[in-house]
Protein backbone atom coordinates (compact mmCIF):
# COMPACT_ATOMS: atom_id res chain seq x y z
CA UNK A 1 0.00 0.00 0.00
CA UNK A 2 1.50 3.49 -0.98
CA UNK A 3 0.87 6.54 1.28
CA UNK A 4 2.03 10.01 0.94
CA UNK A 5 3.80 11.25 3.83
CA UNK A 6 5.23 14.41 2.73
CA UNK A 7 2.47 16.55 4.52
CA UNK A 8 2.27 14.00 7.65
CA UNK A 9 2.29 15.08 11.34
CA UNK A 10 3.10 11.85 12.20
CA UNK A 11 3.78 9.31 9.51
CA UNK A 12 4.47 5.00 10.14
CA UNK A 13 6.71 4.27 7.27
CA UNK A 14 6.71 -0.37 6.75
CA UNK A 15 7.08 -1.06 10.23
CA UNK A 16 7.68 -4.74 11.66
CA UNK A 17 7.64 -5.14 14.96
CA UNK A 18 6.15 -7.97 17.28
CA UNK A 19 6.91 -9.91 20.90
CA UNK A 20 9.64 -12.22 21.88
CA UNK A 21 9.33 -14.59 18.40
CA UNK A 22 6.17 -13.72 17.22
CA UNK A 23 6.17 -11.17 14.40
CA UNK A 24 2.48 -8.83 14.58
CA UNK A 25 3.16 -6.09 12.77
CA UNK A 26 4.78 -6.31 8.90
CA UNK A 27 4.98 -3.53 6.76
CA UNK A 28 2.51 -1.25 8.25
CA UNK A 29 2.40 1.94 6.59
CA UNK A 30 0.36 4.96 7.77
CA UNK A 31 0.17 8.68 7.76
CA UNK A 32 -1.53 11.47 10.20
CA UNK A 33 -2.43 14.70 9.17
CA UNK A 34 -2.94 17.95 10.36
CA UNK A 35 -7.30 18.65 10.88
CA UNK A 36 -8.26 15.02 10.24
CA UNK A 37 -9.00 12.23 12.19
CA UNK A 38 -7.56 8.84 10.48
CA UNK A 39 -8.96 5.62 11.55
CA UNK A 40 -7.42 1.99 12.38
CA UNK A 41 -10.06 -0.53 12.40
CA UNK A 42 -9.59 -4.10 12.61
CA UNK A 43 -11.03 -7.51 14.60
CA UNK A 44 -9.48 -8.25 17.89
CA UNK A 45 -6.00 -9.15 17.97
CA UNK A 46 -4.91 -8.44 14.45
CA UNK A 47 -2.74 -5.57 15.55
CA UNK A 48 -3.88 -2.16 16.48
CA UNK A 49 -3.30 -1.83 19.88
CA UNK A 50 0.57 -3.27 18.92
CA UNK A 51 1.00 -0.02 16.70
CA UNK A 52 -0.16 2.41 19.09
CA UNK A 53 2.34 0.84 21.62
CA UNK A 54 5.24 0.93 18.93
CA UNK A 55 4.17 4.86 17.95
CA UNK A 56 4.34 5.82 22.34
CA UNK A 57 7.60 4.13 22.24
CA UNK A 58 6.32 1.41 24.85
CA UNK A 59 7.19 -1.44 22.54
CA UNK A 60 10.35 -1.68 19.88
CA UNK A 61 10.10 -0.90 16.26
CA UNK A 62 12.43 -3.94 14.41
CA UNK A 63 12.23 -2.34 11.15
CA UNK A 64 10.59 0.52 9.59
CA UNK A 65 10.21 4.10 10.61
CA UNK A 66 8.45 6.46 12.60
CA UNK A 67 8.22 10.14 11.66
CA UNK A 68 6.75 12.78 14.18
CA UNK A 69 6.26 16.69 12.02
CA UNK A 70 9.54 15.27 9.76
CA UNK A 71 11.55 13.81 12.92
CA UNK A 72 12.94 10.76 12.97
CA UNK A 73 11.51 9.50 16.39
CA UNK A 74 11.94 5.81 15.65
CA UNK A 75 12.16 3.75 18.94
CA UNK A 76 12.41 6.99 21.34
CA UNK A 77 11.42 6.20 24.78
CA UNK A 78 7.76 6.49 25.98
CA UNK A 79 8.54 9.93 27.93
CA UNK A 80 10.53 11.38 25.05
CA UNK A 81 7.46 10.60 22.60
CA UNK A 82 5.15 12.41 24.75
CA UNK A 83 7.61 15.11 25.37
CA UNK A 84 8.00 15.67 21.92
CA UNK A 85 4.14 15.91 21.31
CA UNK A 86 2.66 12.59 21.16
CA UNK A 87 -0.80 12.42 23.39
CA UNK A 88 -2.29 8.64 23.93
CA UNK A 89 -4.90 7.39 25.30
CA UNK A 90 -4.38 3.96 26.23
CA UNK A 91 -6.87 0.94 25.68
CA UNK A 92 -8.58 -0.35 28.50
CA UNK A 93 -7.34 0.28 32.22
CA UNK A 94 -6.31 3.85 32.03
CA UNK A 95 -6.71 5.41 35.32
CA UNK A 96 -4.64 5.69 38.13
CA UNK A 97 -7.73 4.95 40.41
CA UNK A 98 -6.34 5.57 44.10
CA UNK A 99 -5.46 9.84 42.72
CA UNK A 100 -7.94 12.17 42.67
CA UNK A 101 -9.09 13.33 39.19
CA UNK A 102 -7.21 16.44 39.82
CA UNK A 103 -4.05 14.54 40.24
CA UNK A 104 -4.52 12.12 37.55
CA UNK A 105 -5.06 15.60 35.36
CA UNK A 106 -1.90 16.79 36.77
CA UNK A 107 0.00 13.62 35.63
CA UNK A 108 -0.46 15.15 31.74
CA UNK A 109 0.15 19.17 32.89
CA UNK A 110 3.58 17.90 34.04
CA UNK A 111 3.99 16.42 30.62
CA UNK A 112 2.34 19.64 29.22
CA UNK A 113 4.62 22.31 30.80
CA UNK A 114 7.85 19.71 30.80
CA UNK A 115 7.32 20.07 26.63
CA UNK A 116 6.52 23.88 26.77
CA UNK A 117 10.19 23.90 28.64
CA UNK A 118 12.16 22.14 26.27
CA UNK A 119 10.58 23.03 23.00
CA UNK A 120 8.11 26.88 22.51
CA UNK A 121 6.79 28.72 25.48
CA UNK A 122 3.65 28.98 23.61
CA UNK A 123 2.61 25.40 23.66
CA UNK A 124 1.68 24.94 27.57
CA UNK A 125 -0.69 22.77 28.54
CA UNK A 126 -4.45 23.24 28.18
CA UNK A 127 -5.33 25.48 31.61
CA UNK A 128 -7.64 23.70 33.60
CA UNK A 129 -10.66 26.28 32.12
CA UNK A 130 -10.01 24.87 29.05
CA UNK A 131 -10.29 21.29 29.85
CA UNK A 132 -13.31 21.84 32.50
CA UNK A 133 -14.83 23.68 29.36
CA UNK A 134 -14.42 20.75 27.12
CA UNK A 135 -15.44 18.24 30.00
CA UNK A 136 -17.57 19.62 32.29
CA UNK A 137 -17.92 16.51 34.23
CA UNK A 138 -15.50 16.47 36.34
CA UNK A 139 -16.23 20.12 37.79
CA UNK A 140 -17.24 19.79 40.68
CA UNK A 141 -15.45 16.14 41.03
CA UNK A 142 -11.86 16.68 40.91
CA UNK A 143 -10.77 15.61 44.60
CA UNK A 144 -13.04 12.49 43.49
CA UNK A 145 -11.04 9.70 43.27
CA UNK A 146 -10.28 8.12 39.86
CA UNK A 147 -11.62 4.50 40.99
CA UNK A 148 -14.96 5.60 41.84
CA UNK A 149 -15.92 7.24 38.63
CA UNK A 150 -18.18 5.23 36.60
CA UNK A 151 -16.22 3.59 33.39
CA UNK A 152 -17.21 6.34 31.18
CA UNK A 153 -15.97 8.81 33.48
CA UNK A 154 -12.60 7.19 33.65
CA UNK A 155 -12.62 6.79 29.88
CA UNK A 156 -13.43 10.46 29.45
CA UNK A 157 -10.63 11.05 31.89
CA UNK A 158 -8.09 9.26 30.19
CA UNK A 159 -8.78 11.69 26.72
CA UNK A 160 -9.09 14.77 29.13
CA UNK A 161 -5.69 14.03 30.37
CA UNK A 162 -4.32 12.99 26.97
CA UNK A 163 -5.37 16.81 26.45
CA UNK A 164 -3.95 18.78 28.68
CA UNK A 165 -0.16 17.34 28.01
CA UNK A 166 -1.64 20.10 25.03
CA UNK A 167 -0.55 17.35 21.93
CA UNK A 168 0.62 18.41 18.83
CA UNK A 169 -0.67 13.75 17.69
CA UNK A 170 -3.45 12.63 19.89
CA UNK A 171 -4.14 8.42 19.68
CA UNK A 172 -7.03 7.06 20.90
CA UNK A 173 -6.98 3.29 21.28
CA UNK A 174 -10.58 2.31 21.36
CA UNK A 175 -11.39 5.39 23.14
CA UNK A 176 -15.81 4.16 22.45
CA UNK A 177 -15.15 0.95 24.15
CA UNK A 178 -18.32 0.42 26.36
CA UNK A 179 -19.24 3.78 26.49
CA UNK A 180 -23.10 4.18 26.24
CA UNK A 181 -24.42 5.65 23.20
CA UNK A 182 -24.96 9.31 25.06
CA UNK A 183 -21.06 8.75 25.84
CA UNK A 184 -20.30 7.72 22.26
CA UNK A 185 -22.10 11.03 20.76
CA UNK A 186 -20.30 13.42 23.40
CA UNK A 187 -17.09 11.89 22.45
CA UNK A 188 -17.90 11.81 18.85
CA UNK A 189 -18.94 16.20 19.27
CA UNK A 190 -14.68 16.60 21.52
CA UNK A 191 -13.37 14.60 18.53
CA UNK A 192 -14.81 16.84 15.89
CA UNK A 193 -13.77 19.96 17.50
CA UNK A 194 -10.45 18.83 18.17
CA UNK A 195 -9.89 17.60 14.28
CA UNK A 196 -11.41 21.72 13.58
CA UNK A 197 -8.28 23.25 15.40
CA UNK A 198 -6.42 21.00 12.87
CA UNK A 199 -5.05 18.06 15.16
CA UNK A 200 -3.93 15.16 14.00
CA UNK A 201 -6.07 12.06 15.64
CA UNK A 202 -5.42 8.55 14.76
CA UNK A 203 -8.55 6.80 15.80
CA UNK A 204 -8.05 3.16 16.76
CA UNK A 205 -11.85 1.21 16.79
CA UNK A 206 -14.18 -1.64 16.23
CA UNK A 207 -17.07 0.02 16.12
CA UNK A 208 -17.24 0.59 12.93
CA UNK A 209 -20.06 2.89 12.27
CA UNK A 210 -18.76 5.63 14.76
CA UNK A 211 -15.55 5.46 13.58
CA UNK A 212 -16.67 6.09 9.78
CA UNK A 213 -18.69 9.18 11.10
CA UNK A 214 -15.73 10.70 12.18
CA UNK A 215 -13.42 9.64 10.13
CA UNK A 216 -11.40 11.45 7.16
CA UNK A 217 -9.28 8.82 6.25
CA UNK A 218 -9.98 4.89 7.51
CA UNK A 219 -7.53 2.07 7.48
CA UNK A 220 -8.48 -1.59 7.97
CA UNK A 221 -5.75 -3.96 9.47
CA UNK A 222 -5.67 -7.58 9.04
CA UNK A 223 -3.18 -10.03 10.89
CA UNK A 224 -0.54 -6.94 11.32
CA UNK A 225 -1.32 -5.30 8.00
CA UNK A 226 -3.11 -2.56 6.18
CA UNK A 227 -5.45 -4.22 3.53
CA UNK A 228 -7.59 -1.36 2.69
CA UNK A 229 -7.40 2.17 2.85
CA UNK A 230 -10.18 4.81 2.02
CA UNK A 231 -10.53 8.15 1.75
CA UNK A 232 -13.27 11.06 1.98
CA UNK A 233 -16.30 9.99 -0.36
CA UNK A 234 -15.20 6.49 -0.71
CA UNK A 235 -15.94 5.81 3.23
CA UNK A 236 -19.16 6.18 2.79
CA UNK A 237 -19.47 4.14 0.15
CA UNK A 238 -17.33 1.12 1.56
CA UNK A 239 -19.01 0.97 4.65
CA UNK A 240 -20.69 -2.29 4.25
CA UNK A 241 -17.33 -3.71 2.25
CA UNK A 242 -15.81 -2.29 5.71
CA UNK A 243 -18.89 -3.89 8.03
CA UNK A 244 -17.73 -7.04 5.78
CA UNK A 245 -14.29 -6.77 6.43
CA UNK A 246 -14.73 -6.65 10.24
CA UNK A 247 -16.81 -9.91 10.93
CA UNK A 248 -15.57 -12.54 8.82
N1 LIG B 1 2.46 -8.41 25.60
C1 LIG B 1 2.25 -9.31 24.64
N2 LIG B 1 3.03 -10.41 24.55
C2 LIG B 1 2.82 -11.35 23.59
N3 LIG B 1 1.86 -11.26 22.65
C3 LIG B 1 1.05 -10.19 22.70
C4 LIG B 1 1.20 -9.16 23.69
N4 LIG B 1 0.25 -8.21 23.48
C5 LIG B 1 -0.45 -8.62 22.41
N5 LIG B 1 0.02 -9.79 21.94
C6 LIG B 1 -0.48 -10.53 20.77
O1 LIG B 1 -0.29 -9.72 19.63
C7 LIG B 1 -1.40 -9.83 18.75
C8 LIG B 1 -1.99 -8.45 18.48
O2 LIG B 1 -2.52 -7.92 19.71
P1 LIG B 1 -3.08 -6.43 19.81
O3 LIG B 1 -3.32 -6.16 21.24
O4 LIG B 1 -2.15 -5.52 19.08
O5 LIG B 1 -4.43 -6.56 19.00
P2 LIG B 1 -5.62 -5.50 18.81
O6 LIG B 1 -5.85 -5.39 17.33
O7 LIG B 1 -5.34 -4.26 19.56
O8 LIG B 1 -6.85 -6.27 19.44
P3 LIG B 1 -8.11 -5.71 20.32
O9 LIG B 1 -9.09 -5.18 19.33
O10 LIG B 1 -8.63 -6.92 21.00
O11 LIG B 1 -7.61 -4.66 21.26
C9 LIG B 1 -2.39 -10.79 19.41
O12 LIG B 1 -2.16 -12.07 18.86
C10 LIG B 1 -1.98 -10.77 20.85
O13 LIG B 1 -2.26 -11.99 21.48
MG1 LIG C 1 -6.24 -3.30 21.09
Amino acid sequence: MTTGTADAAFAIHDVTAGYGDSTVLSGVSLALRPGQVTVLLGRNGVGKSTLVRCMSGLLPVRTGQLLLGGEDVTNRPAHVMADLGLGVMPQGKRMFPSLTVAENLDLGYFTGRRRARRHCASTLGWSQERVLELFPVFADRMRTRAGSLSGGEQQMLALARAMTGAPRVLVLDEPSEALSPARVGELGRLLAGLRGEGLPILLVEQNVSFACEQADVVYVMDKGQIVMEYAGADIAEHRTVIHELLSI
